[in-house]
């Protein structure tokens, strides 16, 4: 059997039908629920600055030095504030993630900084304390090769996934929700770089089995495991001669590595999904896929979000039902899902994902079903695929820039709630939507490594859009939960040329009163 078959096998059995659900646990074992901050044991730990949220943004690029590594996390991945109800205290980060368990973890591997040893190391960061865990040092001999080709002053921030946060709720379909949330924390880290004038690139060429050995994961992953995804180059300088494809050799170790710090132990008990783990496994040696594209090119456009924007993004758990979004807002917002907008040069490959709107409350627009395609050779193969009758209309006041279609008009507000799992955020809102992926082709063409890398994508355009919801003075919610072929049915769709996999709404938020917010962190002097 063909390796990327194991990702279309995966693919269709985690799918959510009407009549069955993807396979998953029959309730939660609360006694068993996953740890959700990764500590290292005996791992000597620097606690990270807390910028103030006011802070004025710079006009020139950040030196690499600890203070700005420190901002860069805190608008990524740190904690943005912990919530209360009852007994019950929780925590939220500045990214999101399905049912709030997130499962990616960060590790930052750099050149000397003097309070972090002086030497080149790894660290694990650690956002429940927002600071950074000593894992090991890099000889020279296993540094410089790493950087070779790179500008003076690069890092790399790499990410792994324990499928075991997911998938102790969601059980099967963890391998989804953990690479929907790899997406949403690259383009975090993408907005936080950019904020401070980085350039960001995502790194191809090497297997998972490389990225394990540099980021000290084991070798041989089980469930309660961290998972490789991937690394990011980060530097100051342009990133525009620097390689793309990096080959697996260059990234190897040359010397171990004596790995500092015991990881802690995030259940008692866990539960096996099998066919994450062979899915996981067909990636694990396979040449990672996906053509380069989008990384070539000039500079794109850069929209910065200001630290409080990005703090204060949270999931709308209710949408009123009524607020509207104007025009201009609503196609501004578009705009910046367009590939030529920053941060979406950090991708190296081709954009394969476009967008299928359930219109409900924009100003101007009629109700009804929309696409946006996200670049233009690829409007023939969906007008080929979609239902034979849609009009494929451009809407009457729409920018010449924004390239969205309607489809038909229609109340569409409760064929969008049904498809999202019968969720009422999916049909209350201004709009909801479903991310198209090219998919069976992309798969044949790259392999099963290109499988995780679409629902990067998709978790990349739901952050912006979470982003882009608050900027609107609106709110978001990610959409995990969807009836996968019921929603291609409304598309047409009779095969898997295209395939949703990430759903997202926006609209008008009904707060919860009864949840009351504290600080992210209370430090000796500090409360941020
Ligand atoms: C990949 C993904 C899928 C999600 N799916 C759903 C969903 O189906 N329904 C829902 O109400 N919220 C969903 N959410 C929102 C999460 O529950 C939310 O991000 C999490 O509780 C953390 O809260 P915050 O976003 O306010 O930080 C999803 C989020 C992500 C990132």
């Amino acid at each position: 059997m063909n390796t990327w078959n194991v990702s279309i096998g995966y693919h269709e059995l985690t799918k959510h039908h009407f009549q069955r659900y993807s396979p998953g646990p029959d309730g939660l074992d609360w006694n068993n629920q996953p740890a959700p901050f990764r500590r290292y044991a005996d791992a000597p730990f620097t606690p990270l600055e807390l910028p103030d949220l006011d802070e004025p943004e710079r006009t020139t690029p950040a030196p690499f030095d600890i203070g700005f590594v420190a901002r860069l996390f805190y608008d990524s991945l740190a904690i943005s504030a912990w919530k209360q109800a009852g007994e019950s205290r929780w925590a939220l980060r500045v990214n999101p993630s399905s049912g709030n368990l997130h499962p990616t973890e960060a590790y930052l591997l750099c050149g000397g900084l003097q309070v972090l040893g002086g030497r080149p190391g790894l660290f694990h960061y650690a956002p429940d304390e927002h600071g950074l865990e000593r894992r090991g040092g890099f000889s020279d001999a296993n540094w410089q090769p790493l950087i070779s080709g790179f500008p003076p002053g690069v890092f790399f921030i790499g990410l792994s996934s324990i499928p075991w946060r997911e998938a102790w709720k969601y059980g099967e379909r963890a391998f989804r929700y953990c690479n929907h949330d790899v997406g949403h924390a690259l383009a975090a880290l993408g907005i936080s770089a950019a904020r401070l004038g980085w350039r960001v690139r995502l790194l191809n060429g090497f297997k998972s089995s490389t990225i394990a050995q540099l980021l000290g994961l084991p070798a041989l992953p089980q469930i309660a495991d961290e998972h490789p995804d991937c690394l990011l180059a980060i530097t100051p300088q342009s990133l525009e001669s620097a390689p793309v494809t990096v080959p697996d050799a260059q990234f190897q170790l040359r010397e171990p590595v004596k790995w500092i710090g015991t990881p802690n132990r995030l259940s008692e008990e866990t539960v096996d999904w099998p066919e994450i783990a062979e899915t996981f496994g067909s990636i694990w040696e396979a040449p990672p896929a996906l053509d380069q594209g989008a990384a070539t090119k000039a500079s794109p456009a850069l929209r910065h979000y200001a630290r409080s924007l990005l703090r204060q993004r949270r999931s709308a758990v209710a949408m009123d039902g009524e607020t509207p979004l104007a025009a201009a807002r609503f196609y501004d917002l578009l705009r910046t899902l367009m590939p030529e907008h920053a941060p979406f040069d950090m991708f190296p490959w081709t954009p394969r994902v476009h967008l299928a709107l359930f219109i409900h409350r924009v100003e101007g627009l009629k109700p009804g079903l929309y696409c946006l395609p996200r670049r233009p050779e690829i409007l023939p193969s969906l007008q080929k695929a979609f239902r034979a009758d849609f009009t494929w209309a451009t809407p009457p006041a729409c920018p010449g820039d924004v390239p969205l279609r309607q489809l038909l008009s229609a109340q569409c507000d409760e064929a969008a709630r049904v498809i999202s799992c019968n969720q009422f955020i999916a049909s209350d809102g201004c709009f909801s939507l479903g991310m198209l992926a090219e998919f069976e082709p992309v798969l044949a063409q790259f392999g099963p490594a290109a499988y995780p890398r679409l629902f990067w994508e998709c978790g990349f355009i739901g952050q912006l859009l979470y982003l882009e919801a608050e900027r609107a003075g609106m709110r978001g919610t990610g959409i995990g939960c969807f009836f996968d072929d019921a929603m291609h049915q409304i598309l047409g769709l009779q095969d898997r040329q295209f395939q949703s996999l990430y759903h997202f709404t926006i609209g008008g938020p009904v707060e919860d009163a009864r949840i009351t917010t504290l600080p992210a962190y209370e430090r000796r002097g500090t409360r941020n």
